[in-house]
Order: C-alpha cells, then structure tokens, then sequence
C-alpha cells in the first residue's frame, strides 16, 4: 500500500479542509505533516461548520466511519492553541483521544514564539512578511538550529529545566528587539496557561508516528497525507521571503512523516478556479480593481484564522504548472468554481512577460521581491467567456456547461496533468467527482 498526498498548489487556502474530508471516507489514517496553527482547513456538513488548526482534517471520517489521525513530525504545535482545539470538538461529543495520535517528534511552540514572530516582523517595517502570529517561524528557525523542544520532550524529568533555558534565551532576544515581556503579568499568565496545556497534551496517545505510519502502510491500510499552506508559500520553492518556514511540498510529506519517496502513490494537487494570497509577497495576477473585489466578496475571502482580507486575482498558469512540477501531481482538484458563474469574462494568465521583454511560461527566481507585492512579472492573458450558469447544484461532470468544460480543458492542456475532482460549493455534498 502507498501512501496519497493532498497538498495546496497555490498560496494556501485551496480548500484543502473540505477535500480531505471528502476523501477520508477512503482512508484508514489521515496524517498531518507540516505547518501549524498558522493553517486554517474549513469543513462543513450536515449545515455546520469546522474550522480545523492543528487537528487533521480527517477527524469526521468524512461521515463515513471513524478513522485514525495523526499529527506528524513535521508539525509545529501550540499546545494552547491545540487544547482549546481540541476541547471544542470533545464538547461536540467527538472522542478525540481515541483517534488522535500525535507524533513525539513535532516541535513544541512556545510564549516566547509568538512574541518573536511579532518583534520578526517589526524589525522587518514595510518588507514585513505578514505572518499569521502564531510563531510558526521562530519554532521552525529553533528545530533547525538543533535547540528546540519537542513533544516527546514533555515526558522527560528535566523537562521544566530545558524550558527555561530556551525561554531564557528568547527573553534575552525580545528585550534586544525593545518588546521585553519578562516578570510581565501577561508573560506570566500566558507560561501558566502553557503549561496546563501540557498537561491535557499528556493525555494523548505520543507516538513514534514515522514507525506507526510505515506499519500502517505494511499492514494494507490506507493513508492520506494532509498538506497545509501550499507550494507557493514553501520555503525552497516559493515565492521567497514571503513564504512559510516548512516545505510544503510533496518531498515535505516525506521527511514530515518519515515516508520514503517509493512508498508515496497519488498527489492531490488541489487549487482554486482563480487565485488568492493572505499577506504580503508577490503576486503577479493579482487584481486590485473591482474585479478583485467581487470575487472577494462572492467567494467570503477572508482568513478563516485571522480574518484578513485575501488577495485575490486571475488563476496562474505559470505558478500552477510550476507547483505541478515541484509536487509531481498526479490529480487535479478544482475548487469554488462556482465563485465565477456570474462573470462574462474569465482570464486565465499563460506567461509572464520579464522587464527586459521575454515572454516566459517558467515560473522566474523572483516574481517580485517587496512585500506589496508589485510583480516584476506582467502577465499575459487568455480570456474565456463565462459559463453564467449556476454551478452548485450540479453532481455530475457531464451536466455542467459547455464554457466551464472548456475552462477546465484548457487547464488540463496547459498543465498536462487531469482535474479528478471539481468542488462547486463549501458543503461535503457540494462535489462532484469525475475520476480519483
Ligand atoms: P484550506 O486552508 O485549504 O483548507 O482552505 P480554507 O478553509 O482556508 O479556505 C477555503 C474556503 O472556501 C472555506 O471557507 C471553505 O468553506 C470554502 N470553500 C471550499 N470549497 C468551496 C467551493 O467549491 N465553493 C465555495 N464557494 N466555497 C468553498
Ligand atoms: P492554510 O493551511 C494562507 C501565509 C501568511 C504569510 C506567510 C507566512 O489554511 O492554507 P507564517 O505565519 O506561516 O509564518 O506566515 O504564509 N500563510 C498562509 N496563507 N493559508 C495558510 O494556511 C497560511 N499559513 C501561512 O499569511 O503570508
Ligand atoms: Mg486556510
């Protein structure tokens, strides 16, 4: 058995909460393998709503049975941030301690994290990232420097020690960067509360997950690796600096789980019909007109997390078949097609033009390197008429509109890969498969 990836192609917030949830039915275990709480997945069924951080998007087993969810390696967790996660569906009756597993080896994020991403970001003034807060990088730049605390940790005896050691450090650092916390009522209540947390993260299964999941894969059953962020927001591969601090890219799933590359079998290379970016950075089809701005407000393109307003633009073909390329996608997933059913006109952007006059259809070193984002890219356009047909009734392939099939065949051309899977609404039902 081999393991299927599903993982963001463009600048996060494809949409991948509600695909995993749709496919989970299928799997065995769901694995998360890199990121944090920086992630926000939304699944919806049933006319609820879940906005999932931390915890795999596999916990509703798609409404089929119950299955095993992992949080692996690769990811950084805040223990705060997962407790309270976590005791919002444990309100809901789900019993989470019986299928969550979480992995010894993914990096604690601690108070003094977050408190560094914040003076990161204001030492940086104007070319600041515009990261989520939530301390993703200063952990990521800890495990690398070989000086981080990791969940297996916290079942050491001289656990309290190497806390305050790191923490000591990071103090040293906030009141260099002029933003001292230390001896703060605020700091204070903030180490307190961590710790509890710590506690309640005790009562979880701790695992060797890369052993779990080979075991898993050994013994016939099925696994499903659940992305966050996307290609364009990796680290190698994105557009940097204005990325993420992990790789969020299929080889990420590797090394975020302990999965050699022959043990990987599909890659769900999931995007949506257009473009959208949170924070700052290049983005070369970007739409600043009031274009942009209705498909701000049909497609409710704001942060599930923060609730800053997206970025949004035209669907890039360069960055696609570029990300396609980095993650050896094997499927295609098209999401809030339905977003565009009013449009007479959609543009789809098939190269970019550099500053000295070539037209490529590679995506560059740098597509712009400030943080508004102004491209060094200028793209050049294919216009489509829309489909002006309302898309989310619809369940079968064949019965959508002529225009939108051609929208959709024009992409499978351009990118060389088929799209399996095209979504038409946030609801699970709201989905119709064509071949997985
Ligand atoms: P993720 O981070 O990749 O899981 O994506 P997010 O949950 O951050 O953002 C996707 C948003 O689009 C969520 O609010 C989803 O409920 C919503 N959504 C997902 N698929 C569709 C779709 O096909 N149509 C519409 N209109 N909304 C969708
Ligand atoms: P999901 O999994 C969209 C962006 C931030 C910022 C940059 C770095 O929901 O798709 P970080 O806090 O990671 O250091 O911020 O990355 N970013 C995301 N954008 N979706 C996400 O996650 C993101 N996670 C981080 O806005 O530009
Ligand atoms: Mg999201």
């Amino acid at each position: 058995m081999k393991a299927d990836i599903l993982l963001g192609l463009q600048w996060g917030d494809e949409g991948k909460g509600k695909i995993v949830d749709v496919l989970a039915r299928d799997y065995d275990v769901v694995a998360r393998f890199q990121g944090g709480p920086n992630a926000g997945h939304t699944l919806e069924f049933d006319g609820r709503k879940h906005v999932l951080r931390s915890i795999p998007s596999g916990i509703f087993g798609g409404g089929g049975s119950t299955i095993t969810n992992i949080i692996g390696n690769g990811v950084v967790l805040d223990p705060v941030l997962f407790r309270d996660e976590a005791q919002a569906l444990e309100a809901e009756g789900i019993d989470l301690r019986g299928i969550l597993k979480i992995s010894k080896k993914a990096h604690l994020i601690l108070p003094t994290h977050r408190r560094l991403d914040a003076a990161n970001e204001r030492a940086k003034g104007s070319s600041k990232i515009g990261t989520t807060g939530k301390g993703i990088g200063p952990t990521y730049t800890d495990k690398v420097a070989r000086r981080g605390l990791r969940v297996g940790d916290i079942l050491s005896d001289d656990f309290g020690a190497r806390y305050s050691a790191i923490r000591d450090s990071h103090l040293e650092q906030l009141e260099a960067a002029g933003m001292p916390v230390a001896g703060t009522k605020d700091f204070v209540d903030a180490e307190q509360d961590w710790f509890d947390a710590i506690d309640y993260l005790r009562n979880f299964d701790l695992i060797d997950s890369e052993h779990y999941v080979n075991k898993a894969l050994d013994n016939n059953n099925s696994i499903l690796c659940e992305g966050a962020q996307g290609t364009m927001l990796d680290v190698d591969f994105g557009s940097y600096p204005y990325v993420t601090s992990s790789n969020t890219i299929t080889a990420g799933a590797c090394t975020g789980l302990g999965l050699a590359p022959g043990r990987i079998g599909k890659v769900y290379g999931i995007f949506k019909a257009y473009c959208t970016r949170v924070g700052s950075g290049p983005f070369p089809t970007e739409l600043f007109d009031e274009t942009g701005a209705t498909i701000r407000a049909i497609g409710h393109e704001y942060g599930a997390v923060t609730g800053r307003e997206r970025r949004c633009g035209w669907l890039d073909l360069v960055a696609l078949r570029y990300a396609v390329m980095i993650d050896g996608a094997t499927h295609l997933i098209m999401m809030k097609s339905d977003v565009l059913d009013d449009f007479d006109e959609i543009m789809v952007c098939t190269a970019y033009q550099l500053p000295d006059g070539t037209v490529t259809s590679d995506f560059p070193y740098s597509a712009g390197d400030n943080a508004e984002g102004a491209g060094v890219c200028e793209p050049i356009y294919t216009k489509f008429p829309g489909w002006k047909t309302k898309l989310s009734g619809i369940r079968n392939y064949d019965e959508l509109p002529q225009a939108f099939k051609d929208y959709v065949s024009f992409i499978e051309k351009e990118v060389g890969v088929p799209v399996a899977l095209v979504s038409v609404g946030p609801d699970r039902t709201e989905t119709i498969v064509r071949s997985l």
